[in-house]
């Protein structure tokens, strides 16, 4: 394939240490057809790499991990990104896919893209992360009037997601006491969005699009299918309910029994063994016995590994 002169100008530049790690969440785990559309979708820039996704078809949604580099000019402006279009096609694809005012799961969920959010990886800065979070964004309210709420270091004074989602109903099941289902936001969004119309497309519904150091997912399976009981004690796990500081966590329904799904802010200072002592502790307050936890996704260590085998291995073929 033959290169133009500014991708070999570009190339030249590239620096393989500055990475971006993107996560992609959409409200969609069962559909094949729409799955399928929207890893096209990423592929869309040969340079973005799908380094993992993970669909649940209870939680009826997936995550895509995508990495790429991101380019500076001489003067260390930031100024490229394969993962742009790559991000702003999948949206594209999901957003014609999916259609909210018809979709349920046992996820909780404000947008048919629910959740966009860029991690700095390896040499790459957080101000990477949250330049092309907002070029991002603003693709996303333009092009297909979609609301956007920013957050984290992409938001002006670093406004948490998890606060956004409260202020818009987020954690509020409306379907079945602990699943949610079709329509969920005001028509009129109580907050000004950060991008894109304050009328909200129903079958599109608003997307989070933040940037934020690196979260570790882990969840902890709880032996019993009282949804209540996982409700209380993540609430006690959390920062928010007195618990660990800098972890987040949800009371879920997962399959016949429950879990406690936590995000970790800072997983150098409080980690996973923390988090599943606080839950063995608490759950054995209520009568409940409780599994080991697991990751939900690769460590950063690992994805820019993988990528670099991927890339690599990309190259290597003719
Ligand atoms: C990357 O490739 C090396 C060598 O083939 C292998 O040992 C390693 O497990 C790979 N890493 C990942 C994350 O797949």
């Amino acid at each position: 394939m033959a290169l133009n002169y500014t991708t070999k100008e570009q190339k030249k530049m590239v620096d393989q240490s500055m990475l971006l790690c993107c996560k992609f969440f959409i409200s969609e785990g069962r559909n094949t057809a729409t799955l399928d559309a929207v890893e096209r979708a990423a592929r869309s820039n040969s340079e973005t790499v799908i380094v993992n996704k993970f669909h649940d078809r209870t939680y009826n949604r997936a995550r895509y991990n995508l990495v790429s580099y991101v380019l500076h000019d001489s003067t260390g402006n930031v100024i490229y990104s394969p993962l742009h279009q790559s991000v702003v096609a999948m949206a594209e694809a999901a957003f014609n896919a999916i259609d909210l005012e018809l979709q349920d799961g046992a996820h909780p969920r404000l947008g048919a893209v629910d959740d966009i959010v860029f991690h700095p990886l390896a040499r790459a800065s957080m101000d990477d992360a949250a330049w092309l979070a907002k070029a991002v964004a603003a693709d996303i309210g333009n092009q297909f009037n979609v609301p956007v709420f920013l957050y984290a270091a992409a938001h002006p004074t670093g406004k948490q997601l998890d606060t956004i989602r409260r202020e818009l109903g987020y954690y509020r099941p409306n379907f079945m006491g602990n699943q949610w289902a079709g329509w969920t936001i005001p028509d009129i969004l109580p907050q000004t969005p950060d991008k894109g119309p304050m009328v909200v497309s129903k079958s599109k519904g608003i997307s989070t699009i933040g940037a934020q150091s690196w979260v570790t997912l882990y969840n902890v399976p709880l032996l019993s299918s009282d949804v209540s009981a996982a409700k209380r004690i993540a609430r006690k796990v959390s920062t928010r309910g007195g618990g660990l500081p800098m972890v987040q966590t949800l009371g879920i329904v997962c399959g016949d029994s429950t879990e406690v799904a936590c995000m970790l802010l800072e997983p150098n200072r409080i980690g996973a063994d923390r988090v599943q002592s606080l839950v063995e502790m608490l759950a054995e307050q209520e009568g409940l016995d409780v599994e080991t936890g697991y990751y939900t996704d690769l460590s950063p260590e690992m994805i820019v590994e993988q990528y670099m085998n991927l890339t690599s291995a990309k190259k290597s073929s003719p």
